[in-house]
Formats: C-alpha cells, structure tokens, sequence
C-alpha cells in the first residue's frame, strides 16, 4: 500500500472514504446486487433454498442427514448451479489442502484456455485442458471443434474426457464423451439432450446459444475426435 498524500488532497481522500463506506461496508447498495433480471436472473428468490449454502449460513459440508429437506435441495442445488461461482460460503472441515480430486473453484484469473505455464502445466488437470491435435477434420468437424472448445470444453474438457479441474468437481460429474460412453446413443438422441439441456445437473440447454447446425458441427467433430480416444481407463 503506497502513501496517497502527495496524489490525492485531503477532501479527495475523505470523499473515497464515504464511497467506500456507503457502497461497501453499509449494506448492499444497488450497484452490488448481482442476481438482477438485467444480469439474466429471474426471480432469483426461487433458489432460496440455496441462499444459505452461498452465504455460509449453513456449511457445505453438512452431513445430508442433518439436513431438512429443503435444505438438502438447497444444497443440491448449490452444488450443480451456483458453487461454480460462489465456491464454498463455509465449509466446517477445510480438509486436505491437495487431493487428486478437486477440492475448490480454482482463484483469481483462471482460464481453461490460458496457455500452460509451469505451475497449470504440473496440475493433473492441465492435461485434459488440451485439445487433441487432428489433421484432415473436414470444414464442418473444425468449425465444431471451435464451438465446442469455445463453448463445451470448460466442463466436459478440452479433450472430452471431464478430468479437468471444472468437471471434476461438478456434481453430478459432465459425461465423458470419449469412446463408447455415448454409443448407445444416435445423433438425434444427442441433439436432443444439447439443445434441451439436462434439468438438475449443470448441463444447459443450448437451444438459445446455438443453432441446430452448429450442434450437427460439434457432434460431428465429437464423433469423429472423442468416440476414437477411449481415455475411460487412463488416469
Ligand atoms: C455467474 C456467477 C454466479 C452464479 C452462477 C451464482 N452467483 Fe450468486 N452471486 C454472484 C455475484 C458476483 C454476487 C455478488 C457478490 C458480492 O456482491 O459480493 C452474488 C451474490 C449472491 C448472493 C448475495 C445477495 C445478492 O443477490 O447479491 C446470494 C444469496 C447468491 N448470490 C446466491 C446464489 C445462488 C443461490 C446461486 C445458484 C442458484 C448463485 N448465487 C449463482 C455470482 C453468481
Ligand atoms: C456447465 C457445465 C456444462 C457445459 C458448459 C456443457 N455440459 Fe454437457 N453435461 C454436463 C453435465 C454435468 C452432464 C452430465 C449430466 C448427467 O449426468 O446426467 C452433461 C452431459 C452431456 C452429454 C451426455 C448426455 C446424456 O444424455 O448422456 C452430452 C452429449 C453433452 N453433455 C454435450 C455437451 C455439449 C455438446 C456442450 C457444449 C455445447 C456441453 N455439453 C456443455 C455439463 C456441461
């Protein structure tokens, strides 16, 4: 913290504290509330039940036993739409500060597609982070393989197994699309599940975000990409 006497006066410094008083410290102001319809939030009051996992009212990791059922909704919501960007309000047991299994929303700037550094390059996760390197995709596998990497990667990872660190701790965990998993479903049936989103776990629906052609693009571009790399097995 540098000194600000020689770059603001003394009424410029008591006029930055009461902005700070009255926009920070006194409650929320207007300008602080985030869940408003402009910022895509309906009636955000029909999440209440998960109010209290995002202020820490009730910690994270209550046993569900303990929990009323309301509250077991609420934190089964929070865990699927809101830990995303809130993390953990309070946890009793802060737990192991390294597990091979996410723990936490990664801090500050993170990017899934920031290109690897030494210390992202040593995380398990950055492995997965990566998309895989295809010659010869025809024109619509690479406009595909763009959408997907723009849109679907930050869950289901780069290279669509859902080991990165995003996937690996949403509950329930993105499908790994790699290999068979998807066999036993036709590209109509996925089409379907892409545009209509999957109610109750993070999955969205895309209907509004991408075309009917686009999606034909990304499955085109997960079929001839992912179902070829079964990485079921491999850590
Ligand atoms: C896209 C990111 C994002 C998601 C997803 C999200 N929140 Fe928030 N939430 C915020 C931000 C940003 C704030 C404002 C934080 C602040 O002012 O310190 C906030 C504030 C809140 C507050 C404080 C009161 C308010 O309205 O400002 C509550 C309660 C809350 N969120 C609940 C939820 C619940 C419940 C969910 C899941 C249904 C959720 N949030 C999902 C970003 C998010
Ligand atoms: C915010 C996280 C998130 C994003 C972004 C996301 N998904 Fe998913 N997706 C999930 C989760 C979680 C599941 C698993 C739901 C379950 O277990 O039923 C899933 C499941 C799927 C499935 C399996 C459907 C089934 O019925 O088995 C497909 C296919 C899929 N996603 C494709 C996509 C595509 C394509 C995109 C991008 C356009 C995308 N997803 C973006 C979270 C996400």
């Amino acid at each position: 913290m540098t000194s600000f006497s020689s770059v603001l006066n003394l009424d410029e410094i008591s006029a930055t504290v009461d902005y700070i008083r009255t926009m920070f410290m006194q409650g929320s102001t207007p300008e602080l509330i985030y869940h408003t319809p402009e910022n895509g939030w309906d009636d955000h009051e029909r999440y209440r039940y998960a109010f209290p996992f995002a202020s820490g009212e009730i910690p994270l990791d209550t046993a569900w036993e303990n929990l009323t059922p309301e509250q077991r909704h609420g934190k089964q919501l929070f865990m699927h739409s809101c830990i995303s960007c809130h993390d953990r309000g309070r946890v009793t047991n802060e737990g192991a500060i390294w597990e091979l299994r996410a723990l936490s929303y990664p801090r500050k700037h993170y990017t899934h597609t920031r290109p690897m550094d030494g210390l992202t390059g040593a995380s398990p996760y950055a492995l997965h982070d990566k998309p895989p390197e295809v010659e010869s995709l025809t024109a619509n596998e690479r406009r595909g393989e763009q959408l997907y990497q723009q849109n679907c990667a930050f869950c289901h990872a780069a290279d669509g197994t859902a080991r990165n660190w995003i996937g690996s701790f949403l509950e329930p965990r993105p499908r790994n699309l790699t290999g068979q998993q998807l066999a036993g479903m036709d590209n109509s049936r996925l089409k379907d599940v892409i545009m209509d989103g999957i109610e109750g776990t993070s999955m969205p629906a895309w209907r509004h975000v991408l075309d009917a052609g686009q999606i034909e693009d990304i499955l085109d571009y997960i079929q001839r990409v992912f179902r070829q790399a079964d990485k079921t097995d491999k850590p």
